[in-house]
């Protein structure tokens, strides 16, 4: 009896394991870019412009320039198409969202103090941390090297 127990909580604990890391498993993106069949999805096209255009904005902010425009395909962020249609909708999009708004902030500093950009910026970087944290994991490298410390 005391063993049924056992292996029933064992297949119970695996089965959340197994929830559990698909949640954040590469399936949800497709890794090096290609490897998908269908070739690199609009969303992950998407997604390289946004990591460039927050490259290029944290090297001007450190020089002391003014900020970078971000790429208009930031528009289509909602509806794009993604790698796996099947991850969720509801943390996905509220996550896009927030990402649109927090451009439209950086956007707002345009004419405030550094310090302001600078903040602005690393709200952006935080937001695609928070998306990465619950979908494709592995973008995680190249975020940590966006924030401006
Ligand atoms: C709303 C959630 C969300 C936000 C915000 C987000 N990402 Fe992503 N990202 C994804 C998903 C989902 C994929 C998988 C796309 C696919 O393969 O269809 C992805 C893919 C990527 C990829 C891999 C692209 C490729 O070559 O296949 C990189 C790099 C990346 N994101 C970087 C970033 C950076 C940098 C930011 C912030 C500027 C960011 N992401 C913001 C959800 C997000």
């Amino acid at each position: 009896m005391k063993k049924k127990v056992i292996s029933i909580c064992t297949i119970g604990s695996l089965f959340i394991a197994s929830c559990t890391s698909n949640n954040t498993s590469n399936k949800s993106c497709s890794k090096d870019g290609d490897l998908n069949p269908n070739g690199s999805s609009e969303l992950s096209l998407i997604m390289r412009k946004m990591a460039a255009h927050l490259a290029d904005n944290r090297d001007a902010l450190k020089a002391g320039k003014g900020i970078v425009a971000a790429p208009k395909e930031i528009d289509n962020l909602l509806t794009a198409k993604k790698t796996d249609e099947e991850i969720d909708k509801t943390i996905y999009d509220g996550y896009a969202k927030l990402y649109q708004q927090r451009i439209i902030e950086l956007n707002e500093t345009a004419d405030a103090p550094d310090s302001l950009k600078i903040k602005a910026h690393n709200n952006l970087v935080s937001t695609c941390r928070d998306c990465h944290s619950n979908f494709c994991p592995g973008p995680m490298v190249v975020i940590n090297q966006l924030d401006i410390k």
